[in-house]
């Protein structure tokens, strides 16, 4: 009896030494592939290395992830699901609704991420209470990013409000330049759609319209006003801008082939990787009056067997929430810190702008999560609404069809 009791603790001895043998393996897919993307996940690949981990790169290209997540589905239909995935706002919880997804409460629990994060973002990252991904970032959507040079060289104020925006653009068209750097991807469409609605409509008719899909507000004159904007701004891109991707946008700018590009902050880090810098060789300015569209990258953690891979997970959870990384990785992507106890002091002029900012829009109650980048509304809903976008963007259909057909897109998605 006595010598099967020290047995079986020594059997249990020796099992739990090899769990804490086990080498953390992550296999991580995501698609950060652009010059300022890749620079910031290598900070985490590094570290991860640094710390015995073993990092499996899967990275899928195209911007905005529609082509990563289309990779995501067949690895988990396939029953051998990443490690670890680029993940954002509701697809977390569809996820989690399929059954797919671990849970890294214990990590959250010991490093107090409660007290770290801001509420409005906590919200996102739990699956029925507790912690099933990790936030790397907050991104801003609503920017227009400017040439400095083209700019003051046309004698031109960066823009604050559409208004200004449609100045400066005809008359730079009338000088011929190009005003807009524009990829024809449809969620590009997207990403400036939603800047114009917040713009234009401010944030309550942001949130009636593209986060509670409110049919009154989607039909309403409002939303025929930023459809007749969407086609001004159709008519300040250059010729060849279908299919073009973001960062090639980006580079147009940074080249001063055009004045501006309208997109989220991690063109930002495109400027930043080509050496140039924030308010001095390009300017940030939002036209949205206080509020603020929000995206916040994170990692999700799926079901995976083994306890290599396991420790892989919680390893990421871990470096992914340190001080050190937040910092590093969000001075490359262009973002901001999701932890709110980084300091700001090393962040160039736009970052310190996008943090003050966000601080105002949450004591204003301006803070909106963004419909194009995943954070406001199921897959279906989204795209939905973004198939309307687009073919009005590329079509000549009017704003009143538009609307109609944005109603109806809406209504036959729920
Ligand atoms: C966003 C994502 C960003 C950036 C961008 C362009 O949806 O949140 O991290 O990668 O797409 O691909």
């Amino acid at each position: 009896m006595k010598k099967s009791l020290l047995l079986t603790s020594v059997v249990a001895l020796g099992l739990s030494a090899t769990a804490v043998k086990a080498e953390p393996q992550a296999e991580v897919l995501h698609w950060w592939t652009s010059g300022g993307e890749a620079a910031a996940v290598k900070v985490l690949m590094e570290e991860f290395g640094a710390n015995g981990g073993t990092w499996t790169d899967m990275p899928v290209a195209g911007g905005g992830g529609d082509a990563a997540m289309t990779a995501l589905r067949a690895r988990v239909l396939a029953g051998n699901a990443p490690t670890a995935v680029q993940l954002k706002g509701p697809s977390i919880q569809e996820w989690y609704e399929e059954g797919a997804l671990g849970n890294i409460n214990d990590v959250a629990t010991a490093e107090g991420w409660d007290e770290l994060l801001p509420s409005a973002i906590t919200y996102h990252l739990k699956c029925d209470g507790e912690y099933c991904a990790a936030p790397v970032n907050i991104h801003r959507i609503d920017w227009i990013w400017g040439n400095s040079k083209v700019l003051s060289d046309a004698g031109i104020e960066p823009p604050t409000n559409w208004d200004e925006f449609n100045a400066a653009a005809d008359k730079l068209k009338e000088m011929g330049i190009t005003p807009l750097a524009h990829g024809g991807q449809a969620w590009q469409d997207a990403t400036v759609f939603e800047a114009v609605v917040t713009g234009l409509g401010g944030p309550e008719f942001y949130r009636k319209a593209l986060v509670e899909l409110d049919m009154e507000t989607l039909k309403s004159d409002k939303m025929k006003e930023v459809f007749d904007q969407m086609r001004r701004i159709r008519g300040y891109v250059d010729d060849n801008f279908s299919g073009r991707d973001w960062n090639l946008a980006t580079a147009m700018v940074i080249n001063g082939e055009a004045a501006f590009q309208i997109m989220g902050d991690w063109a930002k880090g495109e400027f930043i990787a080509a050496g140039k810098v924030p308010g001095k060789d390009f300017t940030c300015t939002s036209p949205s009056g206080g509020a603020y569209l929000y995206n916040v990258d994170s990692f999700a953690f799926f079901n995976v067997e083994g306890d290599d891979k396991q420790a892989g997970q919680k390893l990421l959870a871990k470096l992914t929430m340190g001080q050190n990384f937040q910092k590093v990785f969000n001075l490359n992507k262009g973002s901001i810190p999701a932890r709110l106890d980084v300091s700001m002091d090393e962040f160039e002029f736009c970052g310190r702008q996008s943090n003050a900012d966000l601080n105002t829009a949450i004591d204003q109650g301006f803070l909106l999560p963004s419909y194009a980048h995943g954070m406001a509304l199921r897959g279906a809903q989204a795209g939905a609404i973004t198939d309307v976008v687009t073919a009005h963007f590329n079509s000549d259909m009017s704003s009143e069809e538009a609307v109609e057909a944005l109603a109806r897109a809406v209504a036959n998605s729920l």
